[in-house]
């Protein structure tokens, strides 16, 4: 028997394409697991009524981890659409099964690091792009974005039940949807918790003291959202102080409005290094990282709970690319990477981040999205040849 079982998820479109890619460099690398396929994403929506099958949840329960690729979602009435003929008339409602699986195996974190390699003809050099001497800014950081809760919690409702409805009417702030009528108003709702904000504030200075980084920024709005934004900066306050001595790790915590880091992270990405954020927050600072060290196409990140993860780059399916094999599988990679290193096996997860850097400062096998022509397979062989050098 193999040391690890991996739950094998490929998903929608793209997906495919560099979880293919990414097993031609795990089996050079000799990873002592077996792979166990799990049907996941769109096809089963449409033929099943359910993008995560109870038999892949089975299979989750008894795999180490899990590894995916990604997954086409489309809202509610593009989903009914798409539907069987035969399931049209049972009223299916589309839950995106990745927040599906955060929430039921409690994967409370997703840590997304986002970091320049040397020779990456997309790194960033700034907001002076005209000037051509600019040099790279190289940028090492890494996103700790709450996972189960917040904005993306999926507590949502179209129309509201009349009960929330009449609930909220009695606050006097809601007299200008009272004056719209029930039957116009949607309701998304932002809820977190003392022990979700807890949770993420505390990982991400764990994470700062062990690797010896200096600076830990909460990225939120509490000027605004006065009571979620409020707690979470509360609690980001407090637990900051326990890392403040030099002993404790010397960190310096500050904080951003969401909106202005945007800013500061085009004029200035290189002073970042730890980012926390609440789920939706974490989802758009994460992108714009993302396109700081050379987009998509470079941008893994983990699903950590206490006891199991899943691992999946921060791209989608990429419909347009499906089965083409020409987007980059770096991201995807790094992901792998990312895997390994959960997995303690660090030698492989180092060898493999050096094979990736290599291939990228050599610059000879290259996606489209570098100016290459190579495909997704190219350079997972071109990596995997590295991994042995
Ligand atoms: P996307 O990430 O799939 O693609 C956007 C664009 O980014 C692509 O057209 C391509 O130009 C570029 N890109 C993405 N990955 C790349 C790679 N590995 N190499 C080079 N270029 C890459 O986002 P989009 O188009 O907004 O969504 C497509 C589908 O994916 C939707 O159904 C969406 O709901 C879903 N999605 C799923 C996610 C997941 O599985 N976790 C995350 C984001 C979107
Ligand atoms: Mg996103």
């Amino acid at each position: 028997m193999a040391k690890y079982n991996i739950a094998w998820m490929p998903g929608d479109g793209i997906g495919n394409d560099v979880m293919e890619a990414t097993r031609i460099v795990l089996d050079a690398m000799k990873l002592d697991a077996e792979y166990t396929h799990c049907d996941i994403g769109w096809e089963f929506w449409c033929k099943e009524g359910n993008a995560l099958p109870d038999r892949s949840i089975k299979i989750l329960e008894n795999t180490t981890c899990g590894l995916f690729g990604a997954i086409t979602s489309k809202p509610q009435d593009e989903a009914k659409e798409e539907l069987a003929p035969e399931l049209k008339d049972k009223k299916l409602v589309y839950f995106s099964p990745i927040v599906k699986l955060r929430q039921m195996f409690n994967l409370h974190t997703n840590m997304r690091p986002c970091k320049s390699y040397e020779g990456n003809p997309l790194n960033y050099r700034g907001s002076r792009l005209s000037n051509p001497e600019a040099k790279d800014l190289m940028i090492d950081q890494v996103i700790f974005r709450e996972n189960t809760e917040g904005m993306y919690g999926g507590v949502e409702f179209f129309p509201l039940p009349e009960p929330v409805y009449a609930a909220l009417c009695a606050n006097p702030k809601m007299k200008p949807w009272k004056d719209k009528g029930l039957e116009n108003v949607a309701l998304s709702t932002r809820i977190v918790s003392v022990q979700g904000c807890t949770s993420i504030c505390r990982q991400a200075f764990e994470f700062a003291k062990k690797t010896g980084r200096k600076r830990v920024t909460l990225v939120e709005k509490p000027n605004v959202l006065r009571e979620t934004g409020g707690l979470m900066t509360r609690i980001f306050r407090k637990i900051s102080e326990d890392y403040k001595s030099a002993s404790a790790g010397g960190i310096w915590a500050d904080e951003a409005n969401i909106d202005a880091i945007c800013m500061w992270m085009f004029k200035n990405p290189q002073d970042y290094s730890v980012l926390v954020a609440e789920n939706m927050f974490g989802d758009i600072v994460s992108d714009l990282c993302a396109g700081l060290v050379g987009g998509l196409g470079f941008a893994p990140s983990a699903n950590l709970g206490d006891k199991y993860a899943v691992f999946e780059p921060t791209h989608g399916s990429a419909p347009k690319y499906a089965g083409q094999y020409k987007v980059n599988p770096i991201a995807m990679l790094l992901t792998a990477k990312m895997m390994l290193d959960w997995l303690k096996e660090s030698d492989k997860a180092n060898r493999l981040e050096s094979a990736i850097a290599r291939v990228i400062k050599e610059g000879k096998v290259r996606t489209y999205d570098m100016g290459g022509k190579d495909s997704t397979t190219d350079v997972a062989r071109e990596v995997a040849r590295h991994t042995g050098l």
